[in-house]
């Protein structure tokens, strides 16, 4: 079984990627076990503490070292990632480098109308940084609009349409997973 951490990108109880998130999880559970983590659980990052950045820190980057890859669910906040995904970000990119060359998969989720794609050019951005070095799956972009009408009380997606696209934007991360192996 190929394990997988999934980033929630928000930290408030009501997010949407982490519904999009908890939702993949049991959708492909056949595939890959996804594991979530909480960025919201971190201290705001100091290079003051960033030799020792205590265990929720420590925790957070050995979880995404030992993981096989990331997907990251993000919202936007005023056109960008939320505080609290850089924050995460900001702290794999110094000492460590868990992020380094792993292989990410970007979805996001939005209220609006434009799902998250100013958001997500931004991500793919950071992941590109030299200290952060991920390696992003190309030529992908799962965007959820509208995300307040696109789940049902069970947190089940209900576009046919939706769905069919979240399957074969994962069909194309596990073989750019599988192509690393190879
Ligand atoms: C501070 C803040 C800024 C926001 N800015 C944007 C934005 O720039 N574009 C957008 O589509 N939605 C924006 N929204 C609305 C988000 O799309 C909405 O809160 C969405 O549910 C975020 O994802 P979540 O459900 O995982 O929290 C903003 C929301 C907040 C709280």
């Amino acid at each position: 079984m190929i394990n997988l951490v999934g980033i929630v990108g928000n930290n408030w109880s009501g997010s949407t990627n982490r519904q999009l998130l908890q939702y993949m999880r049991t959708r492909y559970a056949d595939r890959f076990s996804l594991t979530l983590l909480e960025p919201g659980s971190l201290p705001l990052f100091s290079q003051d503490d960033e030799n020792a950045p205590g265990p929720a820190v420590e925790a957070f980057r050995q979880a995404v070292a030992g993981a096989a890859g990331v997907i990251i669910a993000t919202p936007e906040h005023n056109h960008s990632i939320p505080a609290v995904l850089k924050n995460a970000l900001d702290w794999c990119s110094r000492v460590e480098h868990p992020l380094a060359g792993k292989r990410v998969m970007i979805v996001g989720s939005a209220l609006g109308p434009m799902g998250t794609v100013r958001a997500q050019g931004h991500l793919r951005q950071i992941l590109d940084s030299p200290a952060i070095a991920a390696h992003v799956l190309p030529g992908n972009e799962f965007l959820l609009a509208g995300a307040h009408a696109q789940f049902d009380a069970q947190g089940q997606l209900t576009n046919p349409q939706t769905i069919a696209f979240l399957d074969t934007c994962v069909a194309h991360y596990l073989a750019f997973l599988n192509a690393e192996q190879e």
